[in-house]
């Protein structure tokens, strides 16, 4: 199964998280792709058949500016083709910041629900505030990705 990784990242931390969840999909067999500077048609060329959205937050509750360009393509063209697709997000971000607590992550779970995407796992937050292991914390979860794309 194809599956892309779309990230958003301003200091690195969700950019790693990302390469790391290519990683252990790739090592569960699964055919991953991770590009942070990704064009619409760059995605498309690449036949996604499932979607990962890892992104932070910055300024009061957006996405980071690498994950623009290709989410506001996304939003203005809403390719038909994924549709139905299986797709999760983890979103990264802070909760000192209150009511934007990930909200860059929030943003993506709506473009997937726009997409007509299927949210096969809840999305997982990672707060900065709480842990300096946002790669090892996501493990858990990545597995039960693994377990829902293959099901
Ligand atoms: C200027 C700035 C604004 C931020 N705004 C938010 C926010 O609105 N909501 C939130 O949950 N986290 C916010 N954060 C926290 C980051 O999302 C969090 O530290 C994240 O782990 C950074 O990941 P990155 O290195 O991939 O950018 C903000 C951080 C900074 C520096």
């Amino acid at each position: 199964m194809k599956v892309a990784i779309l990230s958003g990242s301003v200091f690195g931390t969700a950019e790693e998280v990302a390469r790391h969840a290519e990683k252990l999909l790739k090592a569960a067999g699964l055919e991953a792709w991770h590009n942070p500077r990704a064009t619409l048609d760059e995605l498309k060329a690449f036949g996604p058949e499932a979607f990962l959205a890892v992104t932070s937050t910055t300024g009061m509750g957006e996405l980071p500016d690498n994950l623009q360009p290709l989410y506001y393509a996304i939003r203005d063209e809403l390719p038909s083709q994924w549709r139905g697709l299986p797709g999760a997000v983890i979103g990264l971000g802070d909760a000192s910041y209150g009511d934007t607590f990930c909200g860059g992550g929030e943003q993506l779970r709506e473009l997937f629900a726009e997409l007509g995407l299927r949210e096969v796992l809840p999305m997982l937050r990672l707060d900065a505030s709480e842990t300096v292991t946002p790669e090892s914390d996501a493990e858990p979860w990545l597995a039960d990705l693994v377990t829902a794309l293959k099901a």
